[in-house]
């Protein structure tokens, strides 16, 4: 791996703009130490604060983190209900240091199965937020990429039956403006922890230009070093999007 930048932080040349984390590895973290799965999830939660506060020192304006895919309901009730506790708190804890620390907080995914109180809390943060322009945190909560693409294609859909959308003029740049995604750059850089190398309905539309890192480092280990070392490492890759250099 290249050269760990100093935590206490040089910006990083060629730094990706915005890093997307899939935070796999709370499980087997837990497990490792004997505890419930429950206690991984609190120790990834440390972690998410460490990392958001990284960013701008490397130089990246926008992180996007996985927190809860639309498959995780398949979980047992009580891993499910654990995770909702900890957003719940999560956000009711943070959102005075994410205020102050100049983080603009969003969140994608479908809102129509979460909650009423979190769906509040997730509102309140967004507001609360909507000034700061230091970090761009985007967290996604009930999110799975087919169901946004699906979701969107249906607006889509509408639009064009209400005459208010050309078909002929639909085109690439079309579908992302009806994506949760569409105020965001596209992903640079998709790091997925815990030694799973697959995307897991992630960003799919948004990441097909995207690198990639699959590292083993279990999420509650990950640490801003390392998050500084992908960012180097992103640094010296040679993206031609589908060109030839010349
Ligand atoms: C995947 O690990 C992790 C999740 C499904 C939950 C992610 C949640 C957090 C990191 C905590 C809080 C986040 C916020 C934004 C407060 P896993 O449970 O699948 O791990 P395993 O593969 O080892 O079982």
């Amino acid at each position: 791996m290249t050269a760990v930048p100093d935590p206490q932080d040089q910006t990083v040349e060629g730094c990706p703009r915005h890093v997307a984390i899939i935070m796999d590895g709370n499980g087997r973290w837990a497990t490792q130490r004997g505890r419930p799965r429950l206690f991984g999830h609190h120790a990834g939660a440390k972690r998410v604060r460490e990392i958001v506060e990284a960013c701008p020192g490397f130089g990246v304006e926008y992180l996007t983190i996985f927190a809860f895919s639309t498959e995780n309901w398949k979980r047992t009730q009580v891993e499910v209900a654990g995770l909702m506790t900890l957003f719940r708190r999560y956000i009711t804890k943070e959102t005075r240091a994410l205020r102050e620390k100049g983080v603009r907080v969003r969140f994608i995914g479908a809102r129509t199965r979460l909650d009423k109180k979190l769906v509040k809390l997730m509102q309140d943060l967004e507001e609360a937020t909507a000034h700061n322009t230091l970090v761009n945190l985007t967290i996604a909560l009930n999110y799975g990429g087919r169901d946004e693409v699906a979701r969107a294609t249906k607006r889509l859909a509408q639009d064009v039956a209400a005459g208010r959308l050309d078909p002929e003029k639909v085109d690439e740049e079309t579908l992302p403006r009806y994506l949760d995604t569409y105020v965001l750059p596209d992903p640079d850089l998709v790091i997925r922890t815990s030694g799973e190398a697959r995307i897991s309905n992630f960003l799919l539309w948004q990441s097909a230009y995207a690198e990639y890192e699959f590292i083993d480092t279990l999420w509650p280990d990950f640490t801003k070093q390392e998050f500084g070392c992908l960012c180097t490492a992103f640094g010296g890759r040679d993206r031609r999007f589908g060109a030839v250099k010349t």
